[in-house]
């Protein structure tokens, strides 16, 4: 579904983020991307959506060229690619239910569309009865549980998530696993960045580590970090 060739990302400021990056993943595959503080996790994310552009190498996703995609493409993309962020990026003036629903209203999709995907996927993350109120009158786990319907909410075939865990407590971080490993079981592929070794460690998935922008690692079923 996605395969990067020789991908090498330097910023403007001349840090190389990603040295030639060589990855192939599979649709529904469940992968975590591990690795300490700046080697390049949340980059490669950002290339997956087209919020960064390679330097060098090449990007195919669903058999077309990111690298070649024109701007006005782009959009397409990113509807095909649901979101998840540590800092959650809920719009704090909109109420959960329009949080979710705005997610489609960007993207042109009827009234009676939303009103009948909404509700569904507010159920699915056990929001249903939070649905006028506010992110601010929220939980952490329950903003976060807002963000991943928001994520799921046009079917996206990739969820790109990026420390999903990091404000959560243990047992609501728990819970977010649960609800991703079930998205990913119904055949949504997911790409998560995390430092949460115990999760990595008992969730056994496929576990790709970077460090200094290299792979260096690249593990079905693998753990956090092999102890020397
Ligand atoms: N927009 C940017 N401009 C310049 N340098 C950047 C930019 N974004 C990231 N970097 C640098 O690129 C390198 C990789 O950063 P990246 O954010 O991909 O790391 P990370 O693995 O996600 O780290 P963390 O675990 O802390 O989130 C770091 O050296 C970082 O300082
Ligand atoms: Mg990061």
């Amino acid at each position: 579904m996605i395969q990067l060739s020789g991908v090498t990302k330097i910023y403007p400021n001349g840090v190389r983020a990603l040295n030639d990056v060589s990855l192939r993943i599979r649709k529904g595959e469940f992968i975590f991307l591990v690795g300490p503080s700046g080697a390049g996790k949340t980059t490669l994310m950002k290339l997956l959506y087209r919020e960064e552009f390679p330097t060098k190498g090449q990007i195919i996703f669903g058999g077309k060229s990111l690298v070649r995609m024109r701007p006005r493409e782009i959009p397409y993309l990113r509807r095909s690619i649901g979101m998840i962020f540590q800092d959650f990026r809920l719009l704090p003036q909109k109420t959960v239910y329009e949080n979710v629903a705005f997610a489609l209203e960007v993207i042109g999709a009827s009234k009676r569309e939303i009103r009948r995907a909404v509700p569904a996927v507010l159920e699915m993350v056990g929001l249903s009865d939070k649905a006028g109120v506010f992110p601010a009158h929220l939980s952490g786990g329950e903003q976060q549980r807002v963000c991943v319907a928001r994520a799921i909410v046009n079917n996206p075939v990739l969820i790109i998530a990026d420390e999903p865990t990091g404000n959560l407590d243990p047992e609501t971080s728990w819970e977010l696993m649960k609800l991703l490993d079930d998205i990913n079981l119904h055949g949504t592929t997911i790409i998560m960045a995390t430092h949460a070794w115990d999760i990595v460690n008992h969730m056994k998935k496929r576990v790709v580590e970077l460090v200094d922008g290299r792979i260096v690692r690249d593990e079905e079923k693998g753990v956090y970090r092999h102890e020397a």
